[in-house]
């Protein structure tokens, strides 16, 4: 029997571009799926070569630095995705993005584990005053002492916020032997013997360390606040490795130096340095058995090669299958390979009509369609059908004249 005829563009002619020293795994992920259309460079790009090098490439793997705006996106006429192999998405334009049919994928939970051991620790340091103790015996001065110092064992630990990050805290607080008690806005299944309470004014007063997994938003806006302060058990000890913006900062420095707080452990800050060039300030600083880094809850070498696996997968997926899980600024589709058919996947403004316009394609085209998917946003809707393989060339072609079409592309 002879081989069903390909009709996807080639995989040996689709051109990958990494930017920003992404980590080596990615390459080694997309060269496990076949992808050797691979440059990655050190740097970031910016201006006439970053325009250069977008209208050349099908897909760009970018970090925080590169900024692609609507103009980069408009010069990258070949681009069908975006991996950001980070977790924020800010530094692209994701509506112009969108409007020209380009996925952008991110890496939110690659670094899920680092957070939690990097918590674990502090709760741990806090507890026996580590960081001061460290820096006084560098300065050569002598504290031995039990004085404020504690086993983590048998304390309760209140975790704020039970994601993907929380949960992993709690899993390893346990298995240190504390105590989990948690708070989040939905009902979430718990960890281990973990319990759940109703209310953040519950768990303040009956935890020995507090540690925060929130996201940013407005209903976490100071949500560590003078008044929630107050509330914790005198001599506990504050953990916040979630957003700059959940705790209020001056309220936490007021009641750490009136030593209503055994001590601190603060990752994320309200204003952040935008480089290691630039000064740090915080009214946190100078204070006893406050625990002060730089934002990397996160950063691990293991994160970054995670990050790498996870975008460069869901890049893949997204250019093999058409699978969109995860994507930022797309309707998402979880799809699996169909190799029986041909697969045509249509991106199109969400507007009324365009399904009626699709079935008369595929009406007109004589198309025997195999399965059919559908998701939208409130821009756009993105329409996957698997379809026989004699018919599937004659309904792209259909396809990509129906009005509002974006962009229309076969698979197999
Ligand atoms: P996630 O989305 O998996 O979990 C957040 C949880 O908080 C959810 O279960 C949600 O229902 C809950 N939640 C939302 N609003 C709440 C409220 N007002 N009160 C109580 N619970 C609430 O997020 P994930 O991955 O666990 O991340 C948590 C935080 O950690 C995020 O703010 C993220 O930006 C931050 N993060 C910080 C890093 C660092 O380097 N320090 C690295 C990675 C994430």
């Amino acid at each position: 029997m002879s081989e069903p005829r390909r009709l996807s563009f080639p995989k040996e002619k689709i051109k990958v571009l990494l930017l920003e020293g992404i980590a080596p795994s990615a390459r080694e992920r997309l060269a496990q799926e076949g992808y050797e259309n691979v440059v990655a460079l050190p740097r970031a790009l910016e201006g006439d070569e970053l325009h250069r090098e977008l209208a050349r490439a099908h897909m760009v793997g970018i970090r925080s630095a590169t900024r692609l705006d609507a103009a980069a996106i408009a010069a990258a006429e070949r681009l069908i995705a975006v991996g950001c192999f980070c977790i924020g998405t800010n530094q692209v334009d994701l509506e112009a993005a969108a409007r020209r049919g380009v996925a952008v994928f991110n890496a939110p939970h690659s670094n899920t584990r680092s957070v939690a051991e990097l918590v674990i620790a502090e709760c741990v340091a806090l507890l026996r005053g580590l960081c001061d103790k460290s820096a006084a015996a560098h300065r050569g001065e002598w504290r031995k002492s039990a004085r404020d110092s504690h086993e983590v064992r048998g304390k309760t630990l209140g975790i704020v916020g039970y994601g993907h990050i929380g949960s992993q805290v709690s899993i390893l607080a346990e298995a240190l032997g504390m105590r989990v008690l948690y708070v989040d806005v939905v009902p979430k299944l718990p960890m281990g013997n973990a319990q759940q309470l109703a209310a953040l004014d519950e768990l303040l007063p009956r935890a020995d360390l507090v540690t925060l997994h929130v996201p940013e938003d407005p209903s976490t806006r100071d949500l560590i606040d003078a008044r929630r302060l107050g509330l914790m058990r005198p001599g506990a000890c504050l953990i916040n490795a979630s957003r700059g913006s959940v705790v209020d900062v001056d309220a936490l420095a007021r009641a750490l130096r009136e030593r209503k707080l055994l001590g601190a452990a603060i990752d994320v800050f309200p204003r952040e340095p935008g480089s290691n060039d630039e000064p740090f300030e915080s009214p946190l600083r100078g204070l006893d058995n406050v625990i002060l880094t730089p934002h990397v809850g996160g950063s691990t070498l293991e994160a970054q090669h995670n990050i790498g696996i996870e975008v460069a997968s869901k890049l893949a997926a997204y250019s093999d299958h058409g699978a969109t899980t995860g994507a930022v600024n797309f309707p998402q589709l979880a799809l699996s390979p169909n190799p029986r058919a041909h697969r045509v996947l249509h991106v199109h403004a969400n507007r009324p009509g365009v399904l009626g316009a699709i079935n008369q394609a595929v009406a007109d085209a004589g198309a025997n369609i195999l399965g059919q998917h559908l998701q939208t946003t409130p821009e756009l809707g993105y329409l996957v059908m698997d379809v026989d393989r004699e018919t599937s060339s004659e309904l792209r072609t259909r396809l990509e004249q129906v009005p509002h079409t974006i962009r229309a592309r076969i698979l197999y």
